[in-house]
């Protein structure tokens, strides 16, 4: 046998994932999102753009495509979908803003894989293109709150925020962060925080180490370090969240991976997914639409949910769950090969009238009457010579135990 993929994994089960697509599909329709699909395949450009050259998933995780010879494009497998959708903004000219749409699918990063962390894996991405009102930021955390708590009643979770500030204030905030890891207490940070340190500073703030996470705790945070407008933002920020009636942590290690961020950030985590913990994330990107090439600058502000981890979540809550159940099942027997074409006839005629009909055309009587039941038939609808001389069906209520023979023409109304 050929095993699937590392890090792969096959949905055998889609109840909670479609339970799920078709939830956040309603939610974000009544908030006016519209729903897009960009392509898997994109330019190893667009991410080392936007993501940024010297973060995880573009320096180790891309999954990069072995193109022919003669072509120069180099291609890869989606990391992420925030990047694709603002390039699909600019490059469809969009002109309506705030652009505010959403799609799911599959995102490939080669990550060592464990629990919740896949190669491939599935996320409901979510953005709102063109607004600097922080407003847009509570109204986008308000909306995720609801969908998990109130839609999908989900209850052991926490909602982690931080300010990242603008451009400026993150030159400021490195420059204060280097010399407090310079000072005594960086001293004993990993051998990866100091090459973090001298690359990319911020990413510090990743490290798992614990020795390394003590003395980031010590760390001058960022918000202590805004301009004036960010700090009175952060402000606004905690407020609105406090009228919506948003309960969240501040979390200032919280940076989150992917270098496009600035100002909101945010992640929900759950202690029961384990080390991967967070199942949606975000923040604010005012800069991505002209590094990627837009005329100018949209600010813009997203999140993503990873569906794996939710599934793991709502498996432990799935009997709470409004899942629409599936229709009621009736099984028609015929008890020979001669009833068959009959049997197929009064099938496809039950079908038409919408009705879920399966068929078994092969085994004992006592052995198809075990399966019907093992597929939790609610009616068996059995076909021998002598139903099919009368025009008949022998109609049995699988619950009941109770059985009458109708007519063949009228068997729909005797199914309920
Ligand atoms: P991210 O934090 O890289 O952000 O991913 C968002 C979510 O996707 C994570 O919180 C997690 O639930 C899920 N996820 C990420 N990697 C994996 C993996 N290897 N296996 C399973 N699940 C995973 C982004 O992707 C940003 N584009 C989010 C965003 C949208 N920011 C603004 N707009």
């Amino acid at each position: 046998m050929i095993p699937r993929v590392k890090g792969t994994q096959d949905f055998l089960d889609l109840t909670l994932f479609n339970f799920i697509v078709d939830a956040i599909k309603k939610h974000l329709t009544i908030d006016r999102f519209t729903e897009i699909k960009t392509p898997i395949l994109e330019s190893v450009d667009l991410f080392k753009r936007s993501l940024g050259l010297y973060t995880e998933v573009v320096s180790k995780e891309m999954f990069l495509i072995e193109q022919r010879q003669e072509s120069k494009e180099s291609l890869c497998l989606r990391p992420e979908a925030t990047a694709p959708t603002v390039r699909a903004f600019i490059e469809g000219r969009v002109v309506q803003i705030p652009w505010k749409v959403f799609s799911y699918g599959p995102m490939f990063r080669y990550e060592r894989p464990q629990k919740g962390r896949y190669r491939q894996f599935y996320q409901i991405n979510i953005e709102v293109i063109g607004s600097d009102a922080i407003g847009q930021d509570a109204q986008c955390i308000k909306m995720l709150d609801r969908f998990f708590h109130e839609t999908l009643k989900l209850n052991n979770y926490a909602l982690l925020i931080n300010f990242l500030g603008c451009f400026d204030d993150r030159k400021v905030y490195q420059k204060v962060l280097k010399d407090f890891l310079e000072g005594p207490k960086g001293q004993s940070i990993c051998t990866q925080c100091m090459a973090r340190k001298e690359r990319n500073i911020m990413r510090i703030y990743d490290c798992k180490n614990p020795q390394c996470q003590q003395i980031y705790r010590e760390a001058p945070t960022v918000v202590d370090h805004l301009c004036e407008l960010c700090a009175t933002e952060w402000q606004q920020l905690q407020d609105l969240l406090g009228l919506l009636s948003v309960s969240y942590a501040y979390c200032p290690t919280l940076v989150r991976g992917l270098d496009y961020y600035n100002k909101t950030v945010f992640e929900f985590v759950s202690q029961n997914l384990g080390a991967q913990n967070a199942f949606c994330a975000g923040g604010r990107y005012n800069q991505l639409v002209g590094q990627l090439g837009g005329k100018e600058d949209q600010p813009s502000i997203g999140a993503a949910i990873g569906m794996e981890r939710l599934i793991l979540l709502l498996e432990l809550i799935k009997d709470q769950l409004p899942i629409v159940p599936l229709p009621a099942l009736h099984v028609i027997m015929p008890l020979s090969s001669d009833q068959h074409a009959l049997a197929l006839l009064l099938a496809d005629t039950l079908q038409a009238q919408g009705l879920c009909i399966d068929l078994l055309l092969e085994g004992s009587i006592k052995s198809m009457m075990r399966q019907a039941n093992k597929m939790g038939a609610a009616y068996v609808l059995i076909l021998g010579q002598s139903e099919q001389d009368t025009k008949t069906v022998m109609v049995k209520n699988m619950v009941t135990g109770e059985e009458k023979r109708v007519l063949q023409v009228e068997v729909a109304k005797n199914l309920s």
